[in-house]
């Protein structure tokens, strides 16, 4: 799934780059399944990504410092911004993510209104990788928290129960106008967060994941055999199994 994921993304970026003078905007993912993506980026041949035309920001981040282990920018800088050669500007962390969390929230959401291009009023993103959690939470936006209900703030301080901590993260407004989201989901833990996501009555507070449909129809749903082999598909759906195909 890393290797499709990454070979999908390279391609991505390279038609953008052919097409446009503006930087390819990439919203990146927490939690472990994306590591080997960011690894797989990390050790391209120098060149097959022109690192210096693609703007990095992050999806969502921990309530902790950027050295930390749980940080999400650590998770990318270990991975993949020690691999490449991309421009200090070019990389937008959520600063302050150890800080008073409403002060981070705003002034990512500043840093993201200042640097980049805006559609309607939002933050542009080209591309933005999405997790899955077993909770069918995506970034930061968990079960039945305030964050689901966001629609005008592109990134917010998310409070959650279950946690009992701050998250910061960006929202539906922002990833729903994105120019493509792309849910990264692997391993068998994933199987009952899958079939909601896919086949569960519409229901946000519940299945956060469920807020995401991108206006622009570019949503993607990267799966390994684990995690899509425990789905049950319902028999009027559209989604067929590979092999099914005739
Ligand atoms: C985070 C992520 C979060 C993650 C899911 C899945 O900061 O944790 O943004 O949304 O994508 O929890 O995590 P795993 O990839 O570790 O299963």
């Amino acid at each position: 799934m890393a290797q499709h994921a990454c070979e999908w993304l390279v391609a991505r970026i390279g038609d953008h780059l052919q097409q446009s003078e503006q930087p390819f905007v990439l919203a990146l993912s927490g939690g472990s399944t994306p590591k080997r993506l960011y690894q797989l980026l990390g050790d391209l041949t120098p060149g097959t990504v022109d690192w210096s035309r693609v703007c990095l920001v992050w999806g969502d981040e921990r309530p902790v410092a950027p050295d930390h282990v749980d940080s999400n920018f650590r998770l990318v800088r270990e991975n993949l911004l020690d691999h490449i050669e991309i421009p200090a500007t070019n990389v937008l962390p959520v600063a302050g993510a150890d800080g008073d969390p409403a002060q981070a929230a705003s002034d990512y959401a500043q840093l993201l209104n200042d640097r980049l291009p805006k559609v309607n009023g939002l933050p542009q993103l080209d591309c933005a990788l999405l997790g899955l959690g077993d909770d069918v939470h995506t970034a930061s936006l968990f079960p039945h928290s305030a964050a689901i209900s966001e629609e005008t703030r592109c990134f917010v301080e998310n409070y959650v129960d279950k946690l009992g901590c701050w998250r910061l993260s960006l929202t539906a407004p922002i990833l729903n106008a994105a120019g493509a989201v792309v849910f990264l989901i692997a391993g068998e833990k994933k199987r009952q967060a899958l079939q909601a996501l896919w086949f569960a009555d519409r229901n946000p507070q519940l299945y956060p994941a469920h807020l995401i449909r991108p206006r622009s129809g570019h949503l993607w749903t990267m799966v390994d055999q684990s995690a899509v082999d425990g789905v049950e598909f319902p028999n009027d759906s559209q989604v067929r199994r590979i092999g099914e195909l005739n």
